[in-house]
This record gives structure tokens, C-alpha cells and sequence, in this order.
């Protein structure tokens, strides 16, 4: 059998929501919320009286009518529409969690794009059982998986490999919105994660799935029936290596959250960021490693990024580590350069800004003496990494220098810094968190700018703390 089809009726009101609030939100009268099953035939006249063409609309018409504006001072203050939000458990949870702000907000809507064939459908098949199987004190819930691109078996061939077992989640095949939204909405779930927007249609509207139109309006759709009912709304879209969402960018404008999943094909890592968050940062990271089980959290980001060095072999000229601060945490990433004989200047540059590396070269030429101008530089940022903080600058002119004057840096230095036009040194926000971070990491040693060095000096560091003022001073220092 199916499970019952709970939802919470407010007996002050008379709104209807899916899960139960402290305080109906509808007329914010305390403690109103009781249990309710519906009938299947109450639920379809509703539908009917709509009319079956306008269903997906119908759940911006409802509101609209049961909302009037009220007085500021007569808004019972107390419900914090952000304040509860849907726990993670484990640590793959964790780490989603991190990234849409500590949770999932009940009634939200979240954009999750990406690549064809990065993940996405993996991560929220994941994300879908974690949310159904609850934690120890909540218990099991539905939770349903719509897709328009896969048949249920496909999905369902894809959840055994991921030795996915969740009772209550279920599967749904379909690419009608109205047809969606009228299966779902007796199951109550907790939440629902549409496979992708590039698929569904409204029957309402011209034009065939995945045109401007239809993307927009089933977003909007989407959008109203989470509000609604409350309960949250997962969509997963398709986007180019250009960065555009196939369809309109308005999309990022209608939704609350949009994530996007990155990765380089041939890479096992993933990684997960938020564009936009109406509840939250957006500068956290999720980092996940896509395995033959599924997608794991990754725990300890640094050791990914950086190459794996035997402590036997030997050290290659060209590399240095600099210490990244994305969102809440910290940690190393490693830089390769390449000088190889030649008139071009600059080569290829992967990982980073051009421009960025275009000054720093510059600047060691003019400020530190180096005669790199018949020389070109290839720079890598391993992983694929965007080395976008200027608290790289200083790894980066370290690699620069270690493969033109071919001297390999001992792999237990870090550098953090930023290099001026001067070619002076300049201190970066959260420095001891960073070397704090190197410590723990293992790293016995870290080239700071000098200014920073009064900050770090309290500190009880296990790491020895190379302050510079310049890149004189630096070069003389490590080389
Ligand atoms: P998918 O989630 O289908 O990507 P998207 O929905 O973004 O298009 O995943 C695509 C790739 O992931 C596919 O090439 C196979 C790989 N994969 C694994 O490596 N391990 C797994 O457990 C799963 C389910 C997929
Ligand atoms: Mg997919």
C-alpha cells in the first residue's frame, strides 16, 4: 500500500499545508494546525473546477486570493519562515548542507545546473533518499523523484548501484507539470526533486519542452506549488560551458537557490557552489568525489588538490602551494610553471586569471630582477581549481621563480600573500586561519608578508612563520 495522504488543516482559516507549523501561515494563529486526510475526491473537484488546463496555474491563483496585506504591527512575529530548515544527516548531507546555508528551507525552490553528465542526477537521487530516510528522531517520509529523462526502472537501476534502499522514496516518469504536480501533491512529501526543467512543459503553453516559454513558466509554476504547500522543490537544469542555463537566465531570477555542480570529466572530484542563496551565503563549497557508489563528501579537500609527492622521488622545479580560503574553510592547492626558452611571454594559463599572472610576471621582472622576458610561462592550478583570491599571488610567483631558476621548493613550504606593483607583499583577510590550517596540514613551514607577521606572533603555531616584506626579500628567502 500506499502511505496515507497527511496534510495539516488550519481550523482558524481553513489553509492547507503539508507538514505541521507551530503557527498556521495563513492567518498566523498559534497552535490551529490539526491533522487532515483527504479524500481522493475532494482533492480532483479542486482540479476540476480549475479546469485541467490551468492546474499548474492554479497554485498562483489560490494564493493570491487568500492573501491580504496586513498592518506591520499586527504580524505575529515569532515565525522565522528561515529559521527551521530540513536537516542533512551523514556527511555526504554535510556537506549539501553547508553549501544552501544549513539545510533545506521548506517551501524553497532550488536550481541545481551543470554540465550533461556531471552529476547532478546522482547527487539528488542522493540528496532525495538522505532527506526520506530522515534522521534517528524524525523517522522516514516520502519523497519523490520525478524524472523526464529516465524511466523509473533506469532510475531505479541507477539507485541499486548506489545501494540506495530508502522505503519511501518514490519514483515518478513524466514530463507534464500538471500531471506531476496533481501525483505528488496526495503524497505529502517532504520533498521533490524535478528531473530537469529542459524536459517538463506546461500543456497550457505553445511550444514544446525546453523552449524560453515553457522553461519559465514551469519554474514559475515550480515556484508557486513549493510556496504553496511548502514543501521544497529541487530542479535540476542543464547548462552550457558558456554558463547559461539552456533557456533564459531569468530562470536564476524566479528561483531562491541555484546551485551549480562543476567538474572536469576525466577528474573524480565534484564540486558544488551557490550562485545565489536567498537564505544563505554563496560563498560556501561543497567537494565531493564521484565514485562507482555514488558521490562521497570529501572531508579533506587539500589532499585532492595537491599532486601526490612519493617522499622518496624527486621534487620537480615549478611547483608551490598556496592556502585558499573558499566559504568557511581553508585549505592548500598546488601551482605548476613551466619556463621553457621562447619570445611569447605568457602561455597558456589554466586555473587562474591571465591578467593576474600577466602582473605578477611583470613585477618579478622589474621589482625582483628576474630576465624572464625570453622565457614562456605555462601556469596550472592542479584540479582544476580556480585560483581566484590574490592570496595566491605569492605561490604563483614562487612556482614562476622555482622552474626558471629550476631550484625545486622543499614540499613542506606554503605562501600566502599578495604582491603589490612594487613588488611588495601585502597581508590577505583570515591569515591565521590559513596558517593555522597549513599546520595542521603537515607543513613545517609558511612565507607570509612581513606586515602579517605581528598578527600570527600570539599565535601558538607549529609551523615556522617566514615573514617578507618584497619579493627581494622572498627570493633571497626560499631560493
Ligand atoms: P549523472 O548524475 O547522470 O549526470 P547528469 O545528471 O548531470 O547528466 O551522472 C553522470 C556520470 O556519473 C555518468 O557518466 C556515470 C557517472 N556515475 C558514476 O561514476 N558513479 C555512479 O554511482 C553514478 C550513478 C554515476
Ligand atoms: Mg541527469
Amino acid at each position: 500500500g500506499k502511505a496515507p495522504r497527511v496534510s495539516y488543516v488550519c481550523s482558524n482559516c481553513g489553509d492547507g499545508f503539508s507538514q505541521w507549523w507551530g503557527t498556521c501561515r495563513g492567518c498566523q494563529a498559534v497552535g490551529t494546525l490539526t491533522k487532515f486526510f483527504p479524500g481522493a475526491d475532494s482533492a480532483d473537484a479542486d482540479a476540476d473546477a480549475e479546469g485541467s488546463h490551468h492546474a499548474g496555474r492554479s497554485w498562483i491563483r489560490q494564493k493570491s486570493k487568500e492573501m491580504v496585506p496586513k498592518k506591520l504591527r499586527e504580524v505575529t512575529k515569532g515565525f522565522d519562515q528561515a529559521g527551521w530548515r530540513i536537516p542533512l544527516p551523514g556527511t555526504f548531507g554535510n556537506e549539501i548542507s553547508r553549501v544552501l546555508g544549513g539545510g533545506v528551507v521548506p517551501g524553497s525552490l532550488v536550481l541545481v545546473g551543470g554540465d550533461p553528465g556531471v552529476g547532478k542526477s546522482t547527487l539528488m537521487l542522493q540528496l532525495a533518499s538522505i532527506v526520506s530516510e530522515g534522521s534517528e528522531d524524525h523517522g522516514s517520509s516520502p519523497v519523490v523523484y520525478v524524472s523526464g529523462e529516465e524511466s523509473i526502472e533506469q532510475i531505479a537501476n541507477r539507485a541499486d548501484r548506489m545501494s540506495i534502499k530508502s522505503k519511501d522514496l518514490y519514483l515518478y516518469s513524466s514530463t507534464d507539470i500538471e500531471d506531476i504536480l496533481d501525483k505528488i501533491q496526495p503524497l505529502s512529501p517532504k520533498a521533490l526533486v524535478v528531473d530537469s526543467i529542459q524536459t517538463v512543459y506546461l500543456s497550457a503553453f505553445a511550444g514544446s519542452a525546453g523552449n524560453q516559454v515553457q522553461v519559465k513558466e514551469c519554474t514559475s509554476a515550480l515556484l508557486s506549488f513549493a510556496k504553496m504547500t511548502n514543501i521544497p522543490v529541487f530542479l535540476i537544469g542543464h547548462v552550457t560551458k558558456t554558463g547559461d542555463i539552456a533557456g533564459p537566465r531569468v530562470l536564476e531570477h524566479i528561483v531562491d537557490v541555484v546551485l551549480y555542480m562543476e567538474g572536469e570529466r576525466c577528474l573524480s572530484h565534484r564540486l558544488l557552489r551557490s550562485a545565489k542563496n536567498r537564505f544563505g551565503s554563496t560563498d560556501e563549497l561543497g567537494v565531493f568525489e564521484m565514485s562507482e557508489h555514488g558521490l562521497q563528501a570529501v572531508l579533506n579537500p587539500s589532499e585532492m588538490f595537491l599532486t601526490e609527492h612519493d617522499s622518496d622521488s624527486e621534487i620537480l622545479a615549478g611547483l608551490a602551494v598556496a592556502v585558499v580560503l573558499d566559504g568557511s574553510r581553508t585549505f592548500a592547492i598546488e601551482v605548476q610553471a613551466l619556463s621553457v626558452p621562447g619570445s611569447l611571454g605568457q602561455g597558456k594559463v589554466v586555473g587562474t586569471k591571465s591578467k593576474r599572472v600577466e602582473m605578477i610576471i611583470s613585477v618579478l621582472m622589474k621589482q625582483a630582477g628576474l630576465k624572464l622576458q625570453d622565457n614562456v610561462i605555462y601556469l596550472n592550478v592542479v584540479s582544476g581549481f580556480e585560483l581566484s583570491e590574490t592570496a595566491g599571488d605569492l605561490a604563483i610567483a614562487a612556482s614562476i621563480c622555482s622552474s626558471f631558476l629550476e631550484f625545486p621548493i622543499p614540499n613542506d613550504i606554503a605562501f600566502i600573500g599578495e604582491i603589490g606593483l612594487g613588488g611588495e607583499l601585502r597581508t590577505v583577510p583570515r591569515m591565521d586561519k590559513r596558517v593555522m590550517a597549513i599546520a595542521k596540514l603537515g607543513y613545517r613551514k609558511c612565507v607570509v608578508p612581513k606586515t602579517s607577521e605581528k598578527l600570527l606572533k600570539p599565535l601558538d603555531l607549529d609551523i615556522q612563520i617566514l615573514p617578507c616584506n618584497n619579493l627581494k626579500e622572498f627570493i633571497n628567502t626560499v631560493f
